[in-house]
């Protein structure tokens, strides 16, 4: 089993806490924070509300068609810590190691240039679109700004892919081709907009 401790603790969202993996730095191991509220409901339900769940599904329904992952964290599968079970993702890392922001605290400090952002956020939909990736969490709380080095950044989604509960819907929004355009679409406008109403 491995042991989180507060000196390998990064961050946390609504639902899982970020560690460093102990034994690799260059992967981070997620776990549900034990005082969540998808514990109300009986078992079933919190699986098909488990963001790490949701991940380990959609990333092992696209691993055999997506080649390139530069936009998305790759996700290793499960291990024993001692705050549960975790998940085992690609780490976003700086060039320099300094602390990464996420694209909304990025652009509410005015980080970049708004044409800078733009460009970026012109890059991910292009690769969301290109890879018939669903982004269903699309705001940009769930992507990472990556300094690549000095000059050059880059929008890594962390959270968010897929679905944000499986069943039925998430199905359909996967198998019917139609509907998986159309939602990929509306999601990319989503994430647009979200951009646009803290710039
Ligand atoms: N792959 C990652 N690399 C580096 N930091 C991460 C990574 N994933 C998450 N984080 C950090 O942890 C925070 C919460 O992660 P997230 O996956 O969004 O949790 P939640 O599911 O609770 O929303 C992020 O805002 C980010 O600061
Ligand atoms: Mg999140």
């Amino acid at each position: 089993m491995l042991s989180l401790d507060n000196s390998l603790y990064l961050s946390s969202g609504g639902q899982r806490e970020c560690y460093i993996h102990p034994e690799d730095n260059t992967k981070v191991i997620k776990v549900t924070r034990a005082n969540h509220g998808i514990y109300r409901f009986e078992k079933k339900e919190q699986n098909r509300r488990n963001d790490n769940i949701i991940d380990y599904r959609y990333f092992n329904s696209i691993k055999n068609r997506v080649v390139d992952y530069s936009f998305i964290t790759r996700c290793y599968g499960w291990v024993e810590t001692s705050k549960g079970l975790g998940l085992v993702v690609d780490r976003v890392q700086n060039y320099d190691g300094s602390e990464v922001l996420t694209f909304r605290e990025a652009v509410r400090k005015k980080l970049l240039s708004k044409d800078k952002e733009q460009e970026l956020l012109d890059e991910l939909t292009q690769y969301l679109s290109g890879n018939k990736i669903l982004f269903a969490d699309a705001t940009t709380n769930n992507i990472l700004l990556m300094r690549i080095d000095e000059e050059n950044f880059r929008l890594v989604i962390i959270d968010g892919l897929g679905a944000r509960r499986l069943g039925l819907k998430e199905w359909i929004h996967n198998h019917v081709w139609l509907i998986n355009r159309i939602r990929i679409r509306e999601q990319i406008r989503k994430l647009w907009k979200d951009y646009e109403s803290i710039r």
